[in-house]
């Protein structure tokens, strides 16, 4: 099955708090296709931040968009129950913080939602083989989970061009999502190299014209 069409997915983390809903709004009227959201529980991951609440207002607030709902979290089945009632359309979890992760994939599917796994950067890609069928997605970190504003780490080229093959030889549709550290200078390789599915944090936040820059890593993509 051939690549799907690229999605741009900015991740909430670098974006203003304070204005959220219109931070949103603004890089979705910029062209940006979905919205990351990252759940960080200072357990599996070093740092705090946003729960289902959030979501859940973000959907009052009015927002139509998919929101990719990243858990670095540990345990994750409870917040699996919230988020999905919470209105997120892609829920994504870490596989070292389940023992069950089927468990936790037909949960997700159980409501309708695509489910996703995410991939650390020393987790090999033989740890999901035997449930990559059953998923809608799966994300490779390209960073260490925690921070935004890090840098891209170069070993996760050769690791999307591996699962890239592994997902073609399947014929079913699921995305290939990179999370960190891409920016316009690497995001072009990174979609060479087989993601479809791109997010970006400190790169869409941390510039004025959202509208520019999305363009700008659109036209790097296609
Ligand atoms: C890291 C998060 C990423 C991060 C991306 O734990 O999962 O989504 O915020 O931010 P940038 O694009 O700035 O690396
Ligand atoms: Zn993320």
């Amino acid at each position: 099955m051939a690549k799907q069409k690229n999605v741009i997915a900015p991740s909430i983390l670098s974006a203003d708090f304070s204005q959220l809903g219109k931070e949103v709004d603004a890089v979705l009227s910029a062209g940006a296709d979905w919205i990351h959201f990252d759940v960080m529980d200072n357990h599996y991951v070093p740092n705090l931040t946003i729960g289902p609440m959030v979501c859940k207002s973000l959907i009052d607030y009015g927002i139509k968009a998919p929101i990719d709902v990243h858990l670095m979290v540990k345990p994750v089945e409870r917040l699996i129950d919230d988020f999905a009632e919470a209105g997120a359309s892609v829920i994504s979890f870490h596989p070292e913080a389940t023992e069950h992760i089927h468990k936790c994939v037909q949960t997700i599917k159980n409501y309708d939602l695509k489910a996703g796994m995410v991939l650390n950067p020393a987790t090999p890609l033989s740890t999901i083989n035997s449930i990559l069928s059953e998923l809608d997605l799966v994300l490779l970190m390209s960073v260490n989970p925690g921070f935004g504003g890090q840098k891209f780490i170069d070993s996760t080229i050769p690791k999307i061009k591996k699962l890239r093959k592994k997902i073609d030889s399947l014929d079913k549709e699921i995305r290939l999502e990179v999370d960190g550290g891409i920016s316009k200078e690497n995001i072009s390789e990174v979609s060479k190299a087989g993601a479809d599915t791109f997010v970006a944090g400190s790169a869409i936040f941390n510039t004025k014209n959202y509208k520019e820059t999305i363009s700008n890593l659109k036209s790097l993509i296609d």
